[in-house]
């Protein structure tokens, strides 16, 4: 493009991410889950919308509005959340997954509530299967980033992440640096190497990370 024209980022791009925690249910009434507000995804879904991107937004269980030209699609499970995400990749460009995955769900949840009886109780967990590894893993995949929260050797784990899943970008942060606040310091793998970002407001991280995705995107 020659002049003054500049085509937004990811103009006619399909991006489909994944969002806040998941709830595996232990009965009707109770559930197991993890820490996320939701904020970083539903920022990024923000800059993906501005660049000019289609953007699926998986959901799970986060108090946010819908960012504005987004479509949400609202899960509890990692089960649910595995199909919707299914069944939304097909003809993506991208695929962004920010969810807090629960690793376990209650290998049964009851179909009643649990009565108290002031004895142990035991709750068998079973394995849930990794979303991001598995869209990763299709015969045709979308451009795959991963983002890799961790409480310590952050470069070691985000890495590892990014080749055990076959990722061509891992977002990292430190847990410490980013959960809940409005601010967030993350550091983006990919095959050149590791790009440390200075700490901004998580809106401006977001842009960062939809900046340095599109330019490793293949032309379409
Ligand atoms: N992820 C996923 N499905 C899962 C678990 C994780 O899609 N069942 C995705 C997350 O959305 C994130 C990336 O994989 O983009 C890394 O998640 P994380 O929990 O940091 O890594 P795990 O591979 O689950 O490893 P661990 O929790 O043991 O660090
Ligand atoms: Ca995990």
């Amino acid at each position: 493009v020659i002049g003054f024209f500049q085509p937004k980022l990811l103009a006619g791009r399909r991006v489909v991410m994944t969002a806040g925690p998941t709830f595996e249910p232990i009965d009707p009434v109770r559930g197991i889950t993890n820490s996320s507000s939701g904020k970083m995804a539903y920022g990024l879904a923000r800059a993906c919308v501005q660049a000019g991107a289609e953007v699926v937004l998986v959901s799970g269980p986060v108090a946010l509005p819908v960012p504005m030209g987004a479509h949400r699609v609202s899960v509890r499970s990692a089960l649910e959340m595995r199909e919707a995400v299914l069944a939304a990749v097909p003809g993506s460009d991208v695929f962004i997954g920010v969810a807090a995955v629960a690793d376990y769900r209650p290998a049964a949840a009851a179909e009643h509530k649990i009565k108290k009886s002031g004895a142990e109780l035991a709750i068998t967990l079973t394995p849930n299967p990794d979303i991001l590894a598995e869209v990763a893993a299709l015969p045709n995949p979308p451009f795959c980033v991963g983002f890799a929260a961790e409480s310590r050797n952050l470069d070691e784990y985000a890495e590892g992440k990014r080749k055990a899943k076959k990722l061509p970008m891992v977002v990292g942060n430190l847990v410490q640096d980013g959960l809940g606040g409005d601010d967030n310091q993350v550091v983006l793998f990919d095959e050149a190497g590791r790009h440390p970002l200075p700490k901004a407001p998580k809106p401006e991280v977001a842009r960062s990370i939809v900046a340095h995705l599109a330019a490793l995107l293949p032309r379409n």
